[in-house]
């Protein structure tokens, strides 16, 4: 019997879940049964579900959304929002205008940079972000410090590219750090801290709560 896939934390069995099942979803192991896709930060694959709702989508109802007041825009304007709505209930968000589509995560990263930063930013304030950030969540966090005159303070990985817990809370007790910026790669080896166990921690000791900080993730590629 093939063994059962784990939590990240690499202990609880993840009861209930056939990957094999999952599989069958996406066509793209149909034509290519051999193929592991390990590609999924710049583009993941898709389900069928999702294939065949942009198919008939597109066959369907196609039109400019919030801009026009004819009847097929009017249709992909509910349909966009009922999107929002399922996302919105998927997160557990307590308001759908806490859902935001962008284009992709660069786009993301920046609008929270250059709209939410600088009405909270102090300067003086210091952000982390980990050595082994993709540059879309290092370089707008370095352009938002330097224009609030902020400190970026990068947070170590070890020598097998996992988190480095031990120097991380040393690194967070030595500053007065307010913003946390988190990182989900699935890249990461097995290191001593992953980015669970950051999560974690980050959520035990450094919240909104206790420093007023505010944590953001990058969970752009799968998470472990
Ligand atoms: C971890 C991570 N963050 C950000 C990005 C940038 O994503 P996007 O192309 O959606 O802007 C990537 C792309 O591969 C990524 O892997």
């Amino acid at each position: 019997m093939a063994a059962s896939p784990l939590r990240a934390d690499n202990q609880t069995p993840l009861r209930g879940f056939d990957p094999r099942v999952l599989r069958r979803e996406f066509p793209i192991f149909t034509s290519h049964p051999e193929l592991v896709f390990l590609d999924s930060g710049a583009s993941a694959q898709k389900p069928r579900s999702v294939i065949d709702g942009l198919a008939e989508f597109y066959r369907t109802d196609y039109a400019n959304v919030h801009r026009g007041v004819y009847h097929l825009s009017a249709r992909s304007t509910d349909r966009f929002e009922e999107a929002r709505e399922k996302v919105r209930a998927f997160l557990n968000a307590a308001d759908e205008r806490e859902i935001v589509f962008v284009r992709g995560a660069t786009e993301a990263i920046n609008l929270v940079a250059q709209s939410w930063g600088p009405a909270h930013l102090k300067a003086g304030d210091e952000i982390v972000v980990s050595d082994v950030e993709h540059h879309s969540n290092f370089v707008p966090w370095q352009m938002l410090c330097q224009r609030m005159g902020a400190r970026l303070v990068i947070a170590p990985t070890d020598a097998s590219g996992g988190f480095d817990l031990a120097a991380f809370e040393a690194l967070v007790s030595a500053h007065k750090i307010h913003y946390f910026i988190g990182t989900n790669r699935g890249s990461f080896g097995g290191g001593s801290g992953t980015s669970t166990q950051i999560t974690t921690w980050v959520a035990g000791h450094f919240t909104a709560k206790t420093v007023g900080g505010v944590t953001i993730y990058d969970l752009t590629s799968p998470t472990r």
